[in-house]
């Protein structure tokens, strides 16, 4: 196949050419009623619907899926879907595909909320794995094989173990391929949620994907680190023990039935940069990504941390939280993805053989940054605590018991021993601190109060100006 053409985005460019008139949806018609900005219009213009040779997402015969069959050589999945409601709707289906009510899953602790939200919707009771603190990255990281094994040996029942693989940091660790070849022999599906590594594909220096370890289903935010559009996703599938067709419907279910074609046309792109990066691509990223550090270490106090995953950074500048450095950035136009008390997360380009971008010159609107920020000797005690204790758990009751019981505000303070009766989400990175269902433990108010005395920012059940907690009677 030729992975340079771009079924969906010819077919759009071809369609516009023709000058065609419009009395369907949307009710922009191709821009023309809509007062939005010029650049924003523009874009407008492509943002067709399901027309006569435009194919359709959810019964895909046409440029849909020949685009699609393009990202499925690509990723040497047995099929790969479009998602346009982010890895978020992949995540859910995948879980939707593989259990049901009352059905044990392993799941890894830090999972992405829609992890946990696709274990409620399905009635799934979830048996939780912590992984061990990464102490590199001061992250939680990823699972081991030994606390895989354990938790075979003690539910063999589980209909799916579900791993997060980056974890948001960029760790991987190296034991995956055997976590997946344990999950097999007990004929148990293994679900990665790679939301962070839809670029892995370009492989070596980065890491191996999950799909070419041998996982089930793989899940790629493309929007994350390809040049797809913000909640273009794919969803490869390479299974024997779950069908495809089980994919195919719980995504036509949960997923808009009026994809954009805009998104979906950027993520024919996204599939096709992947699959023509070369060897002189990666070794221009590597080049860059290299001058970026070295400018970075010529800051003062300022720390580079790298992971499994090149395309990620994280800076610590000595004695301020990653939140103040965040801000100090930002204080000068430059955004990172996210912050914790720690360090600030980059994600780089995945610059390629023509990038040149400025390096010196952001170098220069760092200083600026931490100039503003002084020195100070505290450097400030958020500790491991914002980890919880390696190992298995269960929650206390399984989130969709949970819809018609009573529930109330209470205190942090008096919180301990109480069952969450919302998750609790640091957004972002948003891994969830607390899980609806959970007891929550002393260790779980510690590291809420770290984090609220760093200035993390929450989504779910708190009242962070009266600091209360939304609970079970
Ligand atoms: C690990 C992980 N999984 C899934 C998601 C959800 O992805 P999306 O934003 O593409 O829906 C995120 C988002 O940040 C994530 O970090």
């Amino acid at each position: 196949m030729n992975q340079n053409n771009r079924p969906l985005v010819e077919a759009l460019e071809y369609f516009k050419e023709r000058t065609p008139v419009s009395f369907h949806v949307p009710g922009h018609k191709h821009g023309l009623l809509s007062s939005l900005p010029e650049g924003m219009r523009q874009a407008l213009s492509y943002d067709y619907t399901e027309l006569t040779g435009l194919d359709d997402l959810h019964e895909a015969e046409g440029i849909i899926q020949e685009a699609e069959s393009l990202l499925s050589a690509l990723y040497k999945s047995k099929r790969s879907f479009f998602l346009v409601n982010g890895s978020t709707v992949g995540n859910l289906a995948m879980i939707h595909a593989a259990c049901g009510i009352g059905d044990t899953v392993i799941v890894q602790r830090n999972a992405h909320k829609s992890v946990f939200h696709a274990i409620e919707m399905t009635g799934a009771r979830p048996v939780l794995l912590s992984p061990p603190w990464d102490m590199h990255t001061r992250t939680p990281g990823v699972l081991t094989q030994e606390q895989v094994e354990k938790a075979l040996t003690a539910y063999p029942q589980a209909k799916a173990v579900i791993l997060t693989y980056p974890t948001y940091y960029g760790v991987t660790g190296e034991e995956l391929e055997k976590i997946i070849e344990l999950c097999h022999a007990c004929s148990i599906p293994v679900l990665v949620d790679e939301a962070h590594g839809a670029h892995f594909i370009v492989s070596e220096p980065f890491p191996r994907s999950a799909i070419e370890l041998g996982a089930d289903i793989v899940v790629h935010s493309a929007h994350k680190t390809l040049p797809a559009m913000t909640m273009g996703s794919f969803l490869h599938i390479r299974s024997e023990l779950i069908s495809e067709e089980k994919i195919a419907y719980y995504l036509q279910m949960l997923q808009s039935s009026s994809p954009s074609y805009l998104l979906m046309a950027s993520l024919d792109d996204a599939r096709a940069y992947a699959a023509s990066y070369r060897e002189s691509d990666k070794r221009r990223f590597m080049e860059l990504r290299s001058s970026f550090i070295q400018e970075l270490k010529k800051i003062n106090h300022m720390e580079i941390v790298e992971t499994d995953d090149p395309l990620k950074l994280l800076l610590r500048y000595a004695g301020h939280s990653g939140f103040a450095l965040q801000a100090a950035f930002e204080s000068e136009g430059i955004y990172a993805e996210l912050a914790d008390p720690y360090q600030a997360l980059l994600i780089l380009p995945l610059w390629n053989r023509e990038s040149n971008p400025p390096l010196k010159e952001w170098k220069k609107k760092m200083i600026a940054a931490v100039t503003n920020l002084g020195k100070v000797d505290d450097n400030p005690a958020f500790l491991d605590m914002v980890t919880w204790p390696d190992g298995i758990s269960v929650l206390a009751i399984p989130p969709y018991e949970l819809v018609n019981m009573e529930t109330e505000w209470i205190s942090i303070d008096n919180a301990a021993g109480r069952i969450a009766a919302a998750s609790l989400i640091p957004y972002p990175p948003g891994i969830p601190l607390m899980i609806k269902g959970e007891r929550i433990t002393e260790h779980h108010i510690r590291a809420l109060s770290a984090l609220i005395e760093a200035g993390a920012r929450f989504q779910g059940a708190i009242h962070l100006e009266d600091k209360k907690l939304f609970v079970l009677k």
